[in-house]
């Protein structure tokens, strides 16, 4: 049986989407989704294969497919290197035929995090890991220095290195103020589907526009490793994200952000204290607006409220507290010491 070449198409990139996550069944999924024969996926998988897309690993009677991988690794002494240069030489030739927002956001997301490991990390070389195939294209960007936690715990005192995740969240946080503003991380980890970074026994994982877990590991890995992943097809633009933060007729322009409560709530520590709401509303007044999201929150204290929505809004009138996925408990706290 002929299939118009729509049908085709459509059979082929169910194969694609679909191989790495059933590597072993993928032939037999394609039959019944679809109700055709095993002869004809074969055939389509023959073409895949033939193009590079789908590579077919494993033996003949017990076939596996995969998509097939591009993986290049660079290392570097950090000595006067220059992330936009390793960007054009190394990195670019390979993604010419991205589509430029994708492309863009590779670039932006790239040099933000080579020109971390060059200018904050202190560290004697870097790695860097371009992998890509059909569907998305990854960067992993390794080092062997301070470690990032770490860096933010010594450049705040602060008394853990969990704690730096916070600050990484609210953005506009820089251990170097007079030559950084701390966004490069605020908004890369954005624009990316994946992001990931790895330090010491920290793990911190986000995906699109929303701010991510964080987990203690079993490794103690040196360094700071960044993980960023996209799929080709992302219809995320970077200007689009840089607007929702920063109203470009505003100044400052990059003014607001919205911050995860939940991330202060490590190791169920219950949200109650003065100090807590210190750390949390800690730079909130470099922003004109603040978005405080409860989401997974179950209840806050009395005077971790008041701190917030009480003392430091009547300090600065000009910083705007809103909150979002509040339960009734959260919202009844901040009422009461508002009214207070
Ligand atoms: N590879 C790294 N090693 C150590 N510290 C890092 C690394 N990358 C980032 N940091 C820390 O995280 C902070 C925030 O990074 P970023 O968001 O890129 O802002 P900026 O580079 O403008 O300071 C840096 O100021 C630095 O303290
Ligand atoms: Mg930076």
């Amino acid at each position: 049986m002929r299939f118009t070449e729509e049908v085709v198409e459509l059979i082929k990139k169910y194969i694609i989407t679909n191989v790495s996550s059933n590597p072993n069944q993928i032939t037999q999924q394609t039959c019944e989704h679809f109700g055709i024969t095993k002869p004809t996926v074969l055939k389509y998988l023959k073409e895949l294969d033939r193009d590079r897309i789908v590579e077919k690993t494993g033996s003949n009677r017990y076939p596996k497919y995969k998509l097939v991988q591009t993986k290049k690794r660079w290392e570097y002494k950090n000595k006067n290197l220059e992330e936009d240069i390793i960007w054009r030489n190394d990195i670019s030739p390979d993604l010419k035929s991205l589509n430029a927002n994708v492309r863009n956001i590779c670039q932006y997301g790239f040099t933000e995090m080579v020109n971390n490991v060059i200018d904050h990390s202190e560290s004697d070389n870097i790695i860097i890991w371009l992998i890509y195939d059909f569907l998305n294209v990854e960067f992993r960007i390794i080092d062997r220095g301070i470690g990032i936690f770490r860096k933010i715990k010594r450049a705040l005192g602060l008394e853990r290195s969990n704690q730096a995740i916070l600050e990484l969240a609210k953005g506009k946080f820089t251990s170097d103020p007079e030559n950084h503003s701390g966004e490069g991380i605020f908004f890369t980890s954005r624009v990316f589907d994946t992001f990931v970074i790895i330090s010491h026994r920290l793990n911190f994982v986000g995906s699109g526009n929303v701010d991510g877990v964080i987990w203690e590991g079993q490794r103690d890995i040196d360094g700071t490793g960044v993980l960023m992943r996209i799929n080709k097809t992302s219809s995320a633009q970077l200007k689009d994200i840089f607007d929702e933060y920063a109203d470009p007729n505003k100044d400052p322009s990059f003014h607001k952000t919205i911050i995860p409560v939940k991330l202060m709530e490590h190791e169920g520590e219950a949200l109650l204290s003065r100090s807590q709401a210190k750390r949390l509303i800690t730079r909130f007044d470099r922003f004109v607006e603040v978005v405080l999201d409860f989401e997974g929150v179950t209840q806050i204290g009395q005077a971790f409220a008041d701190q917030i929505f009480r003392v430091f809004q009547n300090k600065h009138p000009g910083v705007h507290l809103t909150i979002r996925n509040a339960n009734t408990d959260v919202k009844n706290m901040i009422k009461r010491v508002q009214s207070d």
